[in-house]
């Protein structure tokens, strides 16, 4: 493309003025691979963006949106609906922890978030709480970029430009400790205490103006930062204490990623709600959830029949579009096995990425199911530049990686076969020589 060509498009999380001298386009996708426009395979080392579990262009995804788009477009689901998200709903519902089988529809990880705090507040008012009306995140913590996730992040880049955000918002401790646990294989062993952070803010603040505690179950966007053994059943204990709900933002973690449809399932702790995106339609289509508590939806069912609930949702809530896309998904999972494949590769994956400790500047590693994490030491004033140039490294060299900070995060997938894994190492490998 010319230059020309690039310039209305202001693009996301991108540098900008880097990217248009020196485009990165793909124009085409199947299975494990990208296409570049002058025609380069890449392998996807990141699902995407950690959304593309099944890998690309999948048939029964590819032919539900094709019959959708020809059949109904569109239906308004603000007191109309279609089949499909009952469909959906009800699919989905059975892959969530027991219990959480009410489902609400979004169009992004973000609207699920911002979905999921809402509903956190309306709740404790409509069963006469209503002064507890203060959330609670993570330093570290990525939940997408509206108000109401950017509030309870923890990224500071996310943070500062934008203003004073909601008000009564506070932050536990993140639990990365790199002293005690770097170049862990699988969950770290130090750090259940940081939970005990939630008491303290209870004792700042009182329980009785709390209403909810998000964190994601792995943190992604920080830097692949693994939970330490016993930490989120800490968490849940604290919030059973005190009536504070506790919401797992699986928006990365979701199906499959870590072994099973949810890391609920793989760690053992069931939240009182799930937020979910990306995986959810294999990236084909926007789509996010909120999957909640029965006895919190319950709780809603009071009132005149005719009146509305909840008053929240989306012009492009349950799109038929993406409802068709996430019924194709869910069966492509299903049919091959894919929510539980990381099981049978994480031991793999694990070794392999492991492998790399030693290389120069590398520091830590990190991994759980097919999620990898490779922190380096940063160039001498200049944050996040060693780790920009491998992964301009590895795309020349045909594989997608993503970094974040100085830290490399590797989800491909789950389809990867084995050889595929050893190509990423080998790849990133020669890229962390010639960054030293
Ligand atoms: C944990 C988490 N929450 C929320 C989001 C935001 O999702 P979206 O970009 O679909 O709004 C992301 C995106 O990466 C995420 O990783």
């Amino acid at each position: 493309m010319n230059p020309q060509d690039l310039d209305a498009y202001w693009m996301p999380f991108t540098a900008n003025r880097q990217f248009k001298k020196a485009p990165r386009l793909f124009t085409k996708a199947s299975g494990m691979h990208f296409w570049t426009d002058d025609g380069r395979q890449v392998l996807d080392g990141i699902a995407g963006l950690w959304c593309v579990n099944a890998g690309h262009a999948r048939p029964k995804i590819v032919q539900a949106i094709q019959q959708q788009a020809a059949e109904l477009d569109y239906a308004p689901p603000f007191q109309m609906a279609h089949p499909k998200a009952f469909e959906l709903a009800d699919k989905v519902s059975k892959l969530t922890p027991a219990g959480l089988d009410k489902i609400f529809f979004t169009n992004s990880g973000s609207e699920s978030v911002d979905t999921a705090l809402k509903m956190a507040l309306a709740y404790h008012r409509v069963r006469g709480e209503g002064q507890r009306t203060r959330l609670i995140g993570r330093e570290r913590g990525y939940h997408g970029v509206n108000f109401g996730g950017i509030s309870v992040g923890g990224m500071v880049g996310n943070r500062k430009m934008f203003g004073m955000m909601l008000s009564g918002v506070d932050h536990i401790r993140h639990t990365h400790d790199a002293a005690r646990n770097a170049f862990t294989i699988g969950q770290p062993e130090h750090g259940a205490e940081f939970a005990a952070d939630l008491e303290n803010l209870v004792a700042l603040h009182d329980a009785s103006t709390i209403a909810a505690v998000i964190v994601e179950p792995i943190a992604g966007s920080t830097g692949v930062l693994i939970p330490p053994k016993g930490y989120l059943n800490k968490l849940r204990e604290i919030c059973d204490k005190h009536g504070i709900l506790l919401i797992f933002d699986e928006v990365i973690t979701g199906f499959g990623r870590t072994g099973n449809a949810f890391a609920a399932q793989t760690f053992g702790v069931t939240p009182d709600m799930i937020v979910m995106a990306k995986g959810l339609t294999n990236g084909s289509a926007p789509m996010g959830a909120v999957a909640v508590k029965r006895s919190i939806h319950d709780t809603f069912m009071t009132g005149p029949e005719h009146l509305i609930e909840f008053f929240h949702g989306y012009t492009y809530s349950a799109h038929p579009l993406a409802c068709a896309a996430g019924l194709g998904t869910l069966a492509t999972y299903e049919e091959e096995g894919l929510l539980t494949r990381a099981q049978q590769l994480q031991g793999y994956f694990a070794e392999a990425l492991h492998s790399l400790k030693g290389l120069p500047n590398v520091i830590d590693i990190r991994n759980t199911g097919l999620v990898g994490g490779i922190e380096l030491q940063g160039l001498p004033g200049e944050p996040a530049k060693r780790a920009f140039n491998i992964f301009l490294d590895c795309y020349e060299k045909g594989v997608l990686i993503r970094t974040t900070g100085d830290t490399i995060a590797l989800s491909p997938p789950l389809i990867i076969e084995r050889q595929q894994i050893d190509q990423i190492i080998d790849t990133l490998r020669g890229a962390i020589q010639r960054a030293a």
